[in-house]
């Protein structure tokens, strides 16, 4: 079966909890309930992580290569200043999708630039927790069309 690997970064383990404002009540439990569901649907597997380390995040992505079809990467505030992150995803080589649950282009300066975005095939800001979704659904769509199969 095809897997896809969804990654979670820092502090997002605190979701529900941390700035409901800003990024919503739902837990990092109903998130991975959320992309489990979506991947189901698709008839795919689903890999979900979450970590507060970034070496152990490096780990996971190199560990990706050859194995999964697709990241979905929400990397927190690494997207921002992680120059390894940026160097693992290209040295994986699979494709990526950034996910933000707000839309970071709406907040902070130093949160407008991504050293994902510059590996990413997409990125998703902004939608909630509903950009997971739309990024297993997006691979899922990629992936039939490159089976010949109705996009
Ligand atoms: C985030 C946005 C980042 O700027 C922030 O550091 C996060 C979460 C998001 O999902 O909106 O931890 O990636």
């Amino acid at each position: 079966m095809t897997t896809l690997l969804v990654l979670n970064g820092p502090n997002l383990n605190m979701l529900g909890l941390r700035q409901p404002d800003v990024y919503g009540r739902e837990t990092l439990a109903d998130v991975q309930a959320l992309c489990e569901q979506a991947a189901s649907r698709q008839d795919l597997a689903l890999e979900f992580h979450q970590t507060n380390h970034e070496g152990q995040m490096i780990d996971w992505i190199h560990q990706a290569r050859g194995r999964v079809a697709g990241i979905v990467i929400n990397p927190g505030a690494w997207t921002h200043t992680s120059l390894a992150i940026h160097d693992a995803l290209i040295a994986a080589e699979v494709p990526v999708i950034e996910v933000h649950i707000s839309n970071v282009h709406r907040r902070e300066a130093f949160r407008h630039h991504s050293y994902v975005s510059l590996v990413a095939k997409a990125v998703l800001a902004g939608f909630g927790t509903h950009g997971y979704v739309l990024a297993i659904d997006h691979f899922a769509r990629e992936l039939r069309a490159q089976q010949g199969g109705d996009a």
